[in-house]
């Protein structure tokens, strides 16, 4: 039998987080403030703790990750890699199908590896409570389990679609001591105005940050701060340990480098988690071939204009440069809850523009199919999101048989399903649809656009 799953020991887990913001050939954008100027780190600190800022616009290459937070890793860290052999074997493929199984952690995902960083930060500078928001449920899970061994309170606004869609989520960050309140919600001036105006909403990323960032900065106590599952460039930082781990097991299972590395980005945190160490290496000459995954319902990346955009619905955040579908875009309620936000990291967007990432977007129904592919074949059934990486993995391994190429095809298994089986009966029972944004709805969300300052597309044409 072919080796199926690679393991590292605790003392091989990587104790340096990897930052690409050192090594892009063009720099980011700065954020801009409602001025039009460069935010200054101070005028984040409402918002963020200071040592989490630091990270946030540092320019190292390696920062150390501190031992109480490995120490609570360790419950699920250094996660197994596995070969999807069951699959290749089932396709025909000539290629070698790797995946890091972030399904593992106690709340199901990746989300965790940077909810404990964050909770542990936020601790060591003297703050009580964070707030949060969540699309599918796994972001506000992952930052309620953080919270509670770390010892901080916790809530969390959570979008109304996904809240209908998921009730057990929201058993689970009460369980782990988490309050959780529906999106749009009567607990913040964002919330009311939007119940005023959209009394059926679905609710929307973009409405529940701009909840959790109201809530946190009208604390008058000061001791309450916001907290980011995607986006932000230390919440992708912590994220690499992923590919760090990835890396160092493609090499116990012989292999080199791999040709294609794939995930779902809804924020980008776990494609950037597993893709950024080895987008080191594309940038210093290796041929591989990068795909962030996403749904054509919400096509930030393969239809959203290049711009200067809100993180958030109310206009709260400071701006940054990415794709967007702008921030007043209420995405179409598809199943997969943690890839509907409008904007989209600015590493990875930068990325993109560079060349050095190629984005994909897939429908609702092929990803189901791929996910049912996945589940009858390597068992494990995957979270929505997931299953959009799946469905590009799938497409990759045909095209090596095609081409009879052995290539080696590297994955991030996000998430698994068992909280998402609702989106899973509505497919079996033949309720779901394709969704694609008409143009006109792209034209509409994006003309807010005009009016704030240009992004420039800088890049060095290598790629
Ligand atoms: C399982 C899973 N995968 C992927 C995502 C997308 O988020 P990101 O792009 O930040 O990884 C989410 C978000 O909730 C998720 O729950």
């Amino acid at each position: 039998m072919k080796q199926v799953k690679v393991f590292l020991n605790e003392k091989d887990i990587p104790r340096q987080w990897y930052n690409l913001a050192a090594d892009l050939p063009t720099p980011l954008l700065p954020p801009l403030g409602p001025d039009g100027k460069p935010v200054s780190p101070d005028m984040l600190a409402p918002v963020f703790p200071m040592n989490l800022i630091e990270q946030e616009v540092s320019s190292k290459r390696w920062i150390d990750i501190p031992e109480e937070v490995l120490d609570i890793l360790y419950r699920w860290r250094p996660a197994p890699l596995r070969r999807a052999v069951y699959l290749e074997r089932f396709l025909g493929t000539p290629a070698r199908i790797y995946y890091k199984d972030e399904s593992t952690s106690p709340p199901g995902s990746h989300k965790p590896n940077t909810a404990v960083p964050q909770a542990w930060y936020n601790k060591q500078f003297g703050i009580k409570r964070l707030t949060t928001e969540t699309g599918a449920g796994q972001w506000g899970s992952a930052l309620a389990f953080a919270c509670k061994l770390i010892g901080l309170e916790c809530k969390v606004f959570m979008v109304r679609i996904s809240f209908d869609q998921k009730p057990f989520r929201k058993t689970m960050m009460q369980v782990w001591d988490a309050k959780c309140i529906v999106s749009p919600s009567n607990e913040t001036n964002a919330g009311r105005k939007v119940l005023k105006e959209m009394p059926d909403t679905p609710g929307s990323l973009g409405i529940a940050i701009s909840e959790a960032i109201e809530a946190a900065v009208t604390d008058p106590t000061g001791q309450t701060r916001y907290s980011l599952g995607s986006v932000l460039n230390h919440v992708l930082l912590h994220q690499t340990i992923i590919g760090l781990e990835a890396k160092k097991q493609l090499k116990m299972a012989g292999e080199k480098l791999p040709d294609v590395v794939i995930g779902c980005a809804g924020g980008g945190s776990n494609f950037a988690g597993l893709s950024f160490p080895f987008v080191a290496d594309k940038i210093n000459g290796a041929n591989i071939k990068i795909i962030p995954v996403e749904p054509t319902a919400c096509p930030t990346m393969t239809r959203g204009p290049f711009a200067y955009d809100f993180g958030d619905t109310a206009c709260t955040t400071p701006l940054l440069a990415m794709h967007t579908l702008g921030h007043a875009f209420i995405p179409p309620p598809i199943h997969a809850g943690g890839l509907r936000y409008h904007g989209m990291a600015p590493l990875v967007c930068q990325g993109i523009v560079e060349g050095l990432l190629e984005p994909r977007a897939y429908h609702q129904l092929v990803s189901y199919e791929a996910a049912l592919t996945w589940a009858r074949t390597e068992g494990f059934i995957p979270a929505p999101e997931t299953s959009q990486a799946i469905a590009a993995v799938i497409d990759e391994a045909k095209k090596a048989k095609e081409e009879g190429k052995e290539k080696v095809i590297l994955f991030n298994y996000s998430g698994h399903g068992l909280m998402d089986l609702s989106g899973y009966d509505a497919y079996l029972s033949g309720k779901l649809t394709d969704y694609e944004l008409p143009e006109a709805e792209l034209k509409k969300y994006t003309k807010d656009l005009e009016k704030l300052p240009k992004a420039e597309m800088r890049k060095t044409g290598k790629w």
